[in-house]
């Protein structure tokens, strides 16, 4: 079942909108806005990406750029891009879409109901000629989102095809932070950390937080899926849990780096962190034909 954005009226606490529109560039992408006694957030159909999501009484969860671009087929700089069905760049070819092409595609709103604890809306997207140039494999990918008290997103793929096929992917979740040179991130000791600033890819054995003095760029492998980004300016926690993703990725472009891209305000690195988890490198997932699989997070 395929929900039109006209049967949206029928969920009370969700309207449509669209996002950038103010800007006067374009045509300005569309979204959802939700709003629900325990949260608020608002929803762009391309990526189903999630821009901004806050709890009842709680601060703001993600961080979104100010001068994030809202552009068909541009990725959107914050929020929680998915990045599918490869994370980074495609391991072959570099000409093809860095993080895959899921953020670029607008998904459909295949369901949207409102319970006791929230909104849920599935998201879908399926592989059509635009996906097979890209990456030649048949599938259905739901993006499930449980918008309550907290913030549960959780991506089901499913094999439509006749052969295996493996995936790598990311929720590349952006937060807001006071001072980036004030934040630790706890819970990646005894995993197996790339520096994807190192000449080597090698993964290296890694213990003890994570603190942030220059740009960082590091894929923790063999993760356990449980941590916490701590801001010691505020006092402030961000609780991440994701039991079913084996990696995760911290990043922070620092000066330099943020120069060079577009999308982003000179000093806006010192008041964020991308805390990402997922499944990349030798945690990639294989789904046999006919079979799905399923990896989720909690944000709050
Ligand atoms: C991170 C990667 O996940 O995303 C970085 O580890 C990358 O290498 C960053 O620079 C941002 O990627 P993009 O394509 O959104 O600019």
């Amino acid at each position: 079942m395929s929900m039109g954005l006209g049967e949206l009226g029928e969920v009370a606490g969700i309207s449509k909108v669209m996002l950038g529109k103010e800007q006067g560039e374009g045509q300005g992408l569309p979204g959802l806005l939700i709003e629900n006694p325990h949260c608020r957030a608002t929803v762009a159909l391309q990526g189903a990406q999630i821009l901004d999501f806050q709890a009842a009484g709680q601060r703001p969860l993600l961080w979104l750029s100010e001068r994030a671009l809202l552009t068909p087929g541009k990725a959107i700089r914050g929020g929680i891009p998915l990045c599918f069905p490869w994370f980074g760049s495609h391991p072959q070819d570099a000409s093809k879409p860095a993080h895959g092409f899921a953020r670029n595609r607008e998904w459909q709103l295949s369901a949207a109901s409102l319970g006791e604890q929230g909104h849920t809306l599935v998201f879908t997207l399926n592989a059509d000629a635009a996906t097979r140039a890209l990456w030649p494999h048949d599938f259905r990918a739901e993006l499930h989102m449980e918008l309550g008290q907290t913030l549960c997103l959780s991506l089901h793929v499913h094999n439509t095809g006749a052969q295996p096929f493996s995936f790598t992917f990311a929720f590349h979740s952006y937060f807001p932070v006071a001072d980036i040179r004030q934040v630790c991130v706890e819970g990646l000791d005894g995993s197996r950390c790339i520096d994807q600033l190192a000449a080597t890819r090698t993964p290296q054995p890694y213990g003890g937080p994570v603190t942030f003095a220059g740009e960082t760029d590091r894929i923790y492998l063999a993760a356990r899926g449980d941590y916490r980004i701590i801001d010691m300016v505020s006092g402030g926690e961000t609780r991440i849990k994701a039991p079913g993703c084996r990696s995760a990725i911290v990043w922070n472009p620092w000066a330099e780096k943020t120069a060079r891209l577009g999308d982003m305000h000179p000093e806006g690195w010192q008041g964020m962190v991308c805390v990402e988890c997922g499944n990349v490198e030798s945690d990639r997932v294989t789904v046999g034909a006919g079979q799905g699989v399923e990896c989720g997070v909690v944000l709050g």
